[in-house]
């Protein structure tokens, strides 16, 4: 079965005589037990599961040397280096990594240094939580981008990427600054990953790892590097004390990225994308019903329960709604951002949960505490934290209209039983901004299937939505072409999934193979078996889920 959001997952049987590796996830405490506490670590090499990720060079982009990384969040770097696997707990590190002749090594740290014998050694001078540290060893050379920042990647990528992001960096963090307060982990790099890994972009501190598909060649993905850089004060400076309430850290990200592109890219934009973030929110409600368990922002995550398999776009859109909530109490945006500002000068290398939040929100608005704020009938914080469901507030999102009416009003015309060509060929859509065909192929989505032979037209007419190398676009195409049973395209679903294992396009799509014709279940089975291999340990046992295959045991 899917991993089933909210319940535990014991172990599963294990045949007597095979003891196979396998994490174990614990409880999920805001502190580490005390008292004659129990740390296992699997420190042989046959207990280590496959979590410190391996790449052959087939698995890379340059296709040449093998290539090795970490990813730490959620829990994964218990089997990577001893520690207190929790986010309650914050610690400085340093590190000494000898790697062979022609590689190089890259750690989230504040310094590092290459001295002979291909060593590096790197030190954190900052206390972190033990998610945040990271490292890669790969075929890699960097191209500076700004007074502070480089971009790191594989020599066959390195030009697409200084190009991508070549002076664009700097202003963010100057925006972040003057929001937030002090940039305080030096450096900003930006690492881009082979193709296989998992995420958009991972905030490991003075360097993000981020996927290859942000190379888009018009920068219309930095949406993800604003969120990324929103981190370095939310989540990597304010931290969630447990995995349960992961919406302090995703929730007010959201809220600093988009408070960030308001101020670069000015207030309709932002509101597009906003919109597609809540589009996001409502695909997720639909499918798991409102009030399922994880649709709170406040999460229960039993003892031995994975917190990577409660992940889901909760924290993130309800937490943002519920921030801009708190930013609609005061009703003026720059007294907001003093708040958030001192906010973080208050809890800056802490690990806190909402209630230290929302305590601290009342104390610095004595007025609103006084009127009761917290506990408005249909609003109370209570039932922001706990109970699931809808937002029972959302942020106004109109001043995007202007980019989003067009894109419904086409996303209607094509919806018709029989088309108005005129009234489509009158739109003109090779000038919208990426965000704006993702709007409207969200609406085409939620609309499919569109009447017989609507899709096939809409492919020959939009060679830029149909042929698209943005992945944004790629995703969604595939989507529809999926729900409208396009079969003459199904290759087009296939090769995505060959160029990139993203979770949050790799799931969507083999959920809604899984959940169609025979088609294109076999299309998945066909898929996932040449693909496996690249994908992600955890990527590839959520599809094995999907899919009705046994899970590997982790
Ligand atoms: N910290 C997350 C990625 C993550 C979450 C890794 C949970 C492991 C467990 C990162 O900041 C993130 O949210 N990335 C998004 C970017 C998007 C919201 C702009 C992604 O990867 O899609
Ligand atoms: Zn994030």
């Amino acid at each position: 079965t899917e991993p089933e959001p909210g319940k535990p997952h014991g172990p599963p049987p294990v045949p007597p005589g095979t003891s196979p590796p396998r994490i174990s996830h614990g409880s999920h405490m805001a502190l580490p037990p005390q008292g004659a506490a129990v740390v296992e670590l699997p420190l042989t090499g046959v207990l280590v599961p496959p979590q410190v990720c391996w790449l052959s060079p087939e698995q890379t982009a340059g296709k040449q040397k093998p290539y090795m990384y970490t990813q730490g969040q959620a829990v994964l770097n218990r089997s990577f280096f001893p520690c207190f696997d929790t986010p309650s707990v914050k610690f400085t590190y340093s590190a000494t990594v000898k790697v062979p002749e022609g590689f190089t090594a890259v750690m989230s740290a504040t310094s590092w240094e290459k001295q002979k014998d291909n060593t590096f050694v790197f030190k954190m001078s900052q206390p972190i939580p033990s998610y945040l540290i990271a490292l890669v060893v790969g075929d890699i050379v960097s191209a500076d981008v700004g007074p502070r920042s480089r971009v790191w990647a594989e020599p066959c990528l390195i030009e697409a990427a200084k190009k991508e992001y070549d002076g664009v960096i700097e202003e963010f963090l100057v925006v972040g600054e003057k929001l937030f307060g002090p940039y305080v982990w030096g450096r900003y790099d930006i690492l881009f990953m082979p193709p296989s890994f998992p995420f958009g972009g991972m905030e490991n501190p003075c360097l993000t790892f981020v996927t290859p598909c942000l190379l888009a060649g018009d920068r219309s993905l930095v949406d993800v590097i604003i969120h990324e850089i929103s981190h370095s004060w939310f989540g990597n400076l304010v931290t969630n004390a447990t995995w349960g309430e992961f919406w302090l850290n995703e929730g007010f990200t959201m809220y600093a990225q988009r408070r960030i592109s308001t101020e670069v890219y000015g207030l309709p934009y932002t509101c597009l994308e906003a919109a597609t973030g809540r589009a996001l929110l409502r695909q997720h409600m639909d499918a798991t019903g409102e009030d399922h368990p994880l649709n709170k922002l406040r999460v229960v995550i039993e003892p031995g329960v994975n917190p990577d398999d409660t992940y889901n776009e909760t924290p993130y859109e309800k937490g943002y709604c519920f921030v801009s909530y708190l930013a609609h109490l005061v009703g003026n945006q720059s007294k907001f951002d003093a708040f958030l500002q001192a906010y973080v000068n208050r809890f800056k290398f802490q690990s806190i949960t909402a209630d230290d939040t929302l305590g601290f929100f009342l104390e610095y608005f004595p007025e609103l505490k006084e009127k009761g704020v917290d506990s408005i009938p249909g609003f109370e914080f209570d039932r922001w934290l706990n109970t699931p469901g809808w937002p029972p507030y959302l942020p106004d999102l109109s001043p995007g209209q202007q980019l989003m009416r067009p894109a419904e009003e086409l996303a209607e015309l094509w919806a018709a039983d029989s088309l108005n060509m005129e009234a489509i060929e009158a739109v003109d859509i090779m000038g919208w901004r990426t965000y704006q065909l993702v709007y409207f192929l969200d609406q085409v989505l939620q609309k499919s299937p569109l009447p017989e032979g609507n899709v096939k037209r809409l492919s020959k007419i939009y060679p830029k939505i149909s042929k698209a190398q943005n992945a944004e676009l790629r995703l969604r195409w595939c989507q529809i072409v999926l729900k409208n049973n396009l079969e003459a395209e199904y290759s087009k679903v296939k090769d995505f999934l060959h160029s990139q294992g993203k979770q949050k396009y790799t799931l969507p799509l083999y959920r809604a193979m899984w959940g169609g014709s025979e088609a294109t279940r076999a299309l998945a089975m066909e898929t996932f078996s040449a693909t496996a291999p690249q994908l992600h340990v955890n990527v590839q046992n959520y599809v094995k889920k999907i899919l009705g295959l046994a899970a590997a045991e982790v």
